[in-house]
């Protein structure tokens, strides 16, 4: 591929801020989660709720998601930097019992770890993935959604973390 083509990509794209999430997913093959902002709303109003991931192939939460056939997308709180650093292995821990020892979760209605104080927590059956290149594009049939009382919203944005800004008047 063009250099920079792929260096003005990911440029372009680092300008579009998202929200930040943890998917987790348990099950046979064992509990793993991972941070992602490539979660995306599908439809509202199909058999039930949808939703998109799309999480790297070499992920060892990825291979997990595959075999589990559920997980759930944890929508963090702005609050929760340290818990995005943790699960994207920024701080230094690949070991995936190890960042689920650092945070405060419990298993969810389909056994996938729910993360306390996110925002909002998707819990998904798999219902369908579809191997792209490098990452793999996970649809999720939301059964159920559970909110909190705050809605603060972690987000990231050309190469940061940031909070949403509500413009005056
Ligand atoms: C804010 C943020 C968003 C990220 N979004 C994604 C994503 O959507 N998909 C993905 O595969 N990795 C994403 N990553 C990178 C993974 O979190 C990182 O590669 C992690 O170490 C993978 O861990 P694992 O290989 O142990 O599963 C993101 C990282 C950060 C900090």
């Amino acid at each position: 591929m063009d250099p920079d083509l792929r260096s003005c990509f990911v440029e372009g794209m680092s300008r579009a801020a998202t929200f930040v999430a943890v998917a987790t997913t348990d099950g046979e093959a064992g509990r793993f989660g991972v941070t992602i902002s490539s979660l995306t709303s599908v439809s509202a109003d199909g058999e039930h709720p949808s939703l998109l991931a799309c999480i790297h192939h070499r992920s060892s939460t990825a291979s997990a998601i595959l075999r589990n056939r559920a997980f759930c997308a944890n929508l963090l709180h702005e609050g929760q930097l340290d818990v995005a650093n943790i699960f994207a292995g920024r701080s230094g821990m690949a070991d995936h019992d190890e960042r689920f020892s650092k945070v405060d979760w419990q298993p969810g209605s389909l056994g996938q770890p729910v993360i306390a104080g996110a925002t909002a927590v998707f819990e998904c059956r798999l219902a369908t993935a579809l191997y792209w290149e490098t990452h793999h594009i996970f649809v999720g049939h939301v059964t159920r959604v559970t909110l909190s009382d705050n809605p603060a919203t972690l987000l990231y944005g050309q190469r940061a973390y940031r909070r949403a800004v509500e413009f005056g008047g």
